[in-house]
């Protein structure tokens, strides 16, 4: 099946906000077009996901624009999306832009395998969820896990990235590795 996905940019809005918005074309993204091998894929993902977040600085756009171009580029991605720092209980994840079946709303640091990643700030391969202590099952068709650390230029945790599939031992270090240099996309940049 050949998905094709025309992702859109605004450029300027920050500069002068009451000028019309000009939208104008960012990159056309081509899933069929992605390479096959998994490292290969990766990066050339990471590099079509930063052309559409270059000027923009809303971290919600940024989150939601990496779920969606991550779950249309990888067919084994059953569940993808962040579970974000709640700044109003900072010991709690609260759920956050994702594509997928519904999510728990919220987690606590320390639990499940979102809050194990977010309390040692590591990322977390889980080839069985049914054999990881404290599991929190939100759709009973996961199977298996990653969770990869949000932080920010200073190393603080914003959010975690999480990704689950429906077969088991879907995730390795090829995809600790791609999905790491992605997620170190998702702060703002400072100059923006
Ligand atoms: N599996 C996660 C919970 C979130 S859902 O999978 C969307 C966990 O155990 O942390």
């Amino acid at each position: 099946m050949q998905h094709r996905l025309q992702a859109f940019a605004n450029r300027g809005l920050t500069r002068r906000p009451n000028e019309v918005i000009e939208w104008v074309m960012a990159e056309a993204f081509a899933v069929a077009d992605l390479p096959a091998a998994k490292a290969a894929r990766y990066d050339a993902l990471r590099v079509e996901i930063a052309a559409v977040l270059e000027g923009e600085a809303n971290p919600v756009a940024r989150m939601a624009t990496v779920a969606a171009m991550l779950a249309q580029a990888f067919d084994t991605f059953f569940w993808t999306g962040f579970y974000v720092v709640d700044p109003a209980r900072p010991a709690e994840l609260v759920v956050g832009p994702y594509q997928g079946t519904l999510g728990c709303l919220r987690i606590a640091f320390g639990r499940g395998v979102c809050g194990a990643a977010a309390a040692a700030r590591e990322s977390v391969i889980v080839p069985d969820v049914e054999a990881f202590p404290g599991h929190i099952a939100c759709d009973s068709r996961s199977r298996s896990e990653i969770v990869v650390p949000v932080l920010d230029a200073g190393g603080a945790l914003l959010a975690v990235l999480d990704i689950d599939s429906t077969d088991l031992a879907a995730f390795d270090e090829g995809d600790r590795q791609g999905l790491e240099a992605i997620a170190r996309l998702v702060p703002p940049p400072s100059a923006d």
